[in-house]
């Protein structure tokens, strides 16, 4: 195949790696760190629930942040200087798909709590999309909209990636729940 066809098919998923990078990492963190501070600070919503849950951490969610921009920042910078792809127009892009990812995530846990879904249980599409979706709608708020056909290529390849990285965490004894 040619080398420019493998590219166009890899370069969306290079592109969306820094929210892949800031939504991965909090699994780690959980466990190594033990005993971490919920965001909620275990507070309930109006409904009775948890307004997120035990699932969603201080310790998670700045280390998703720090490491997601770490790894952009170096990705960035490579990227720029050998002029490969030039994935990105400046260090805010990177940004806004980080946070984005970050909003995403928590909003799911959000959503999840408020339809009586419990902490770790699946909700289908969401857990595996939720990022994604909030990493591409806050870069577009700053950059603009991007393509439809971006938008579904990332959506269809994030959802498999998601389904096979975390069944491959569960196998691995890093993930309780195949999901
Ligand atoms: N995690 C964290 N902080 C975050 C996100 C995730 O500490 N902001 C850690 C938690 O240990 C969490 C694990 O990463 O259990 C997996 O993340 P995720 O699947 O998003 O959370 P769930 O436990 O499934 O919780 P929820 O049902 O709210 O999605
Ligand atoms: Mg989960």
């Amino acid at each position: 195949m040619d080398l420019s066809v493998v590219l166009g098919y890899l370069w969306p998923l290079l592109y969306i790696s820094p929210a892949y990078a800031a939504n991965s990492t909090p699994l780690f963190i959980g466990n190594i760190i033990k005993g971490k501070k919920p965001l909620d600070l275990g507070l309930r919503f109006r409904d009775g629930r948890r307004i997120l849950g035990d699932g969603k951490t201080f310790e998670g969610t700045i280390a998703g942040f720090f490491v997601g921009l770490i790894y952009f920042l170096t990705f960035y910078y490579l990227d720029k200087k050998l002029s490969i792809l030039n994935l990105y127009i400046n260090e805010l892009e990177g940004l806004t798909l980080i946070v984005g990812a970050i909003i995403g995530d928590l909003l799911g846990s959000f959503l999840k709590r408020r339809l009586g879904v419990e902490r770790g249980e699946m909700l289908p599409v969401f857990d595996q999309t939720g990022f994604l979706i909030f990493a591409i709608l806050i870069r577009s708020i700053f950059f603009g909209v991007v393509s439809y056909d971006l938008v579904l290529y990332l959506f269809v390849m994030t959802f498999l990636i998601h389904m096979l990285t975390n069944l491959a965490a569960h196998r691995m004894g890093i993930k309780e729940k195949p999901f």
